[in-house]
């Protein structure tokens, strides 16, 4: 049966967990990577108060670190679940007072069998569970207990709304596979969290579109060849869509203030990305995309994002006049989850953040990019240590780009529990300024946020 529910497809991606045997898109009958190690879900909801840590956490973080993820039950099917398709499970730890306050963990999904499953974030004083193609948003109580669908956003939305710094509005492309299959509506939500207006956006297919950028004068659409599976449909498999070589890849550069019939289309190498970085103009008109790229996509892992090709840094420079797209590889390094300043969305930056994609599947350190010269640095996790997306968060009152922290949940296998750890990101050779400990583990997922409680009061 197929499961409407779940078009869950979070950036997500973790690879294989420490110390799995098992290669990359190992999907035999009874090999499935995403349900082993810290891939596995965790059997309870949990509340601890009052947590452990180690150093010292910044006394100007008062509010919630909050992520998403899968956490299928334990009896799901070993070869055919999907990862992108596990029930949703937010972990959120609370800080104020340098404190650690609590750490809770709260599936996502009601009776009604809906549950996002791929990000968590913070709007219109709101938190909000979002997943891609599926269900629609929920809303979460300061405690991350679910408490009802938010009606104003709708069903068939995206695990990436996009916020313009300059605005307080959220850019997001939705599309619903099950009911609409030849375009995708682009929607503007508005700083109170209402919809302002939405168009469609007509495609030769139904592709898995998981994103979009914007710059200052255009919306940028990924129309890549990840498409619906009517056999993928037919053998119920619980995740639909295919790689699908006939289909051309494209990005496409709708004017803000344009109609569809104005989008301008150019051809890329064929490939599949989740994650664009930022993207801006350049002085020359030319719209510039970071963006982690796959050179292939579920065509024989059919479990996951990992086993078909591996995920590397590049910068696409698109003419808008000639239609042409430079494509330059800006690391090979397998890497992913890429983050960069929140208010330099859609402009000109310098530093992004990845975290780094080991061979056997873990997630060993992060990177920071100096996009400009290429250069590069990384702090490294330790032993047995791997991590999940880099959140970048300014520090008050800072005057360079870099001035903040680096959010993350890092699993332990030696251990077999995860800590919060808060990194220095001017200089990523310092240890961590705080490790907060959780008396459980995070198993790897998708995407979250820190939602300050200037954002989100709490309430
Ligand atoms: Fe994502």
């Amino acid at each position: 049966m197929i499961r409407r529910n779940f078009l869950q497809a979070g950036l997500g991606l973790p690879l294989a967990s420490l110390g799995l045997t098992a290669g990359l898109g190992g999907c035999s009958d009874s090999g499935n990577m995403y349900l082993d190690g810290n891939y596995g879900p965790v059997s309870v909801e949990s509340t601890a108060m009052d947590l452990e840590v180690t150093g010292k956490i910044p006394d100007e973080l008062v509010g919630r670190f909050l992520r998403n993820g899968p956490n299928p039950p334990a009896d799901v099917s070993r070869g055919a679940y999907h990862w992108f398709t596990g029930r949703g499970m937010v972990h959120g730890l609370r800080i104020i007072n340098g404190k650690a306050e609590w750490y809770r963990n709260r599936y996502v999904g009601s009776d009604a069998g809906i549950s996002p499953n791929t990000s968590v974030f913070g709007h219109a004083g709101r938190t909000i569970a979002i997943v891609e193609s599926g269900g629609p948003p929920v809303n979460l109580s300061y405690d991350i207990a679910p408490i009802g669908v938010n009606t104003s956003l709708g069903g068939g939305f995206s695990a990436h709304p996009n916020l313009d710094p300059d605005t307080g509005k959220l850019h997001v492309m939705c599309y619903d596979w099950a009911k609409l299959r030849d375009h995708v509506r682009y929607v503007v939500i508005d700083e109170t969290g209402e919809l302002e207006s939405e168009m469609e956006i007509p495609l030769p297919g139904m592709p898995m579109i998981h994103n979009m950028s914007l710059t200052e004068n255009y919306v940028v659409i990924y129309d890549l060849p990840v498409t619906l599976s009517f056999l993928a449909l037919g053998t119920g498999s619980d995740f639909p869509f295919r790689w699908d070589n006939d289909y051309e890849a494209r990005v496409g550069l709708l004017p803000r203030q344009g109609q569809a019939s104005d989008i301008i289309w150019s051809s890329l190498t064929q490939n599949y990305s989740y994650h664009p970085m930022n993207a801006f103009e350049d002085a020359s008109g030319n719209v510039v995309v970071d963006i982690v790229r796959y050179d292939k996509m579920f065509d024989t892992d059919t479990q996951g994002p990992f086993g078909d090709s591996r995920p590397r840094l590049e910068r696409w420079t698109v003419n808008p006049g000639t239609r042409k797209v430079s494509e330059q590889v800006v690391d090979e390094r397998a890497q992913e989850f890429p983050r960069c300043h929140p208010d330099l969305n859609s402009k000109g930056y310098k530093f992004g953040y990845t975290v780094a994609v080991s061979e056997t599947g873990s997630f060993p350190g992060i990177y920071k990019h100096n996009m400009n010269t290429g250069t590069a640095w990384q702090f490294d996790f330790g032993p047995g240590r791997s991590g999940a997306e880099p959140v970048f968060v300014p520090r008050e009152g800072a005057s360079e780009e870099d001035d903040g922290y680096l959010m993350t949940y890092v699993y332990d296998a030696n251990k077999d529990k995860s800590d919060l750890i808060i990194l220095d990101a001017m200089d990523l050779s310092r240890p961590a300024l705080a490790q907060i400990h959780l008396p459980t583990r995070v198993p790897y997922g998708f995407h979250g946020n820190w939602i300050s409680d200037a954002m989100v009061p709490v309430g």
